[in-house]
């Protein structure tokens, strides 16, 4: 029995073959098995000696299975990890990736200079109060100046905010008579405008405001000039000139240096030099005291800018339209910048 088990173990090919051998020896109606079962009729004398050859062939047996199940299963695993090999050497699959539309990273580009001059970002709706839009702002019902920002209604007392200004005026609610207020605020606005090449009627500004004891005008000219030198580069000049808004009082419009001629004169500043990129001015005092700030005792100085302007003479985008067309061609172009 011992040399035809050994005999077949040899010719096995694989797990499965030596598991039936298992069985036909050793399993529970197998050859050995039954040779075991049958010591009971055996002689006290034959007992011991069947016994220790029976041990000895089951040993062998359990031997040699243990043996080529190691050899087994060391050749399963040896296949599993060649089947399973990774080639490092691929190229990847390519993921596609967006890229930063051109006015947030405008946003994000204003937001970095002024966070670094300690200003926090704040944000208002877009569907906005009369009040706040127009009201605390020192625009009364019937004031002339609504006019210079046609608006979009949605009830007597609720608009499409015309400009982020609003915002100024919800600041100061939130902060309650506490300074400083240091913020600049991003978002859309929306006017009642046909759209051409130089008007839409929805488009980004951001709005600052600054309120503190004893702001003054100088304070205002400084943060935009190191404002205008860090966006378009350490030579750019301002230029202000006055100008009015019925929450600013002085108001000015700010220019800076043409960073397509570098002032010298070219087209896109008409041969003056100059790029009107923001209006300013020093808060109003009644603004100031309609949203709880003591003119006499506080001051502060607040301008707004147009993101879409300044990602268009920033990048030489000739139409204000391509912000919005979604056309990837005009987009991809940014994805690197
Ligand atoms: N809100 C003004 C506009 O949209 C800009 C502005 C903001 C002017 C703050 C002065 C101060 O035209």
């Amino acid at each position: 029995m011992r040399q035809a088990a050994l005999g077949e173990l040899e010719q096995t090919a694989n797990q499965q073959q030596l598991d039936e051998l298992r069985v036909k020896y050793l399993g529970k109606k197998g050859a050995l098995t039954e040779i075991l079962r049958g010591m009971g009729a055996l002689s006290a004398e034959e007992r011991p000696v069947i016994g220790q050859v029976a041990n000895e062939v089951r040993a062998a047996i359990e031997g040699v299975i243990s043996a080529k199940q190691e050899e087994y299963r060391k050749a399963e695993t040896a296949n599993k990890l060649r089947a399973e090999t990774i080639d490092v050497t691929l190229p990847g699959r390519p993921v596609p990736l967006g890229s930063v539309h051109p006015l947030n990273k405008v946003i994000q580009e204003v937001e970095d200079i002024f966070i670094g001059m300690g200003y926090q970002v704040a944000e208002g709706p877009e569907v906005e109060q009369d009040y706040y839009n127009f009201e605390a702002l020192n625009l009364p019902k019937n004031h002339p100046a609504r006019d210079m920002q046609d608006s979009f209604y949605i009830t007597e007392e609720i608009l499409m905010r015309t400009h982020t200004s609003p915002v100024q005026v919800r600041t100061m609610e939130r902060m309650k008579g506490e300074v400083p207020v240091k913020i600049i605020c991003p978002g859309k606005v929306y006017r009642r405008d046909d759209d051409d090449a130089t008007h839409s009627h929805v488009f980004t500004q951001i709005e600052g405001l600054v309120i503190d004891r004893g702001i003054r005008m100088s304070d205002l000219k400084g943060t935009l000039l190191q404002f205008v030198r860090e966006m378009f580069g350490q030579e750019t000049k301002i230029r202000m000139r006055p100008s009015f808004f019925p929450f600013t009082e002085p108001s000015a419009e700010v220019d800076v240096t043409c960073m397509m001629c570098g002032g010298s004169g070219c087209r896109t500043c008409k041969q003056s030099g100059w790029l009107e990129i923001l209006g300013s001015g020093m808060v109003h005092p009644r603004v100031l005291e309609m949203s709880g700030y003591d003119p006499n005792i506080y001051s502060g100085f607040a301008f707004g800018m147009g993101v879409e302007r300044i990602a268009m003479l920033k990048y030489g985008i000739d139409d204000i339209r391509h912000f919005y067309m979604n056309d990837l061609r005009f987009l991809r172009q940014f994805a690197r910048v």
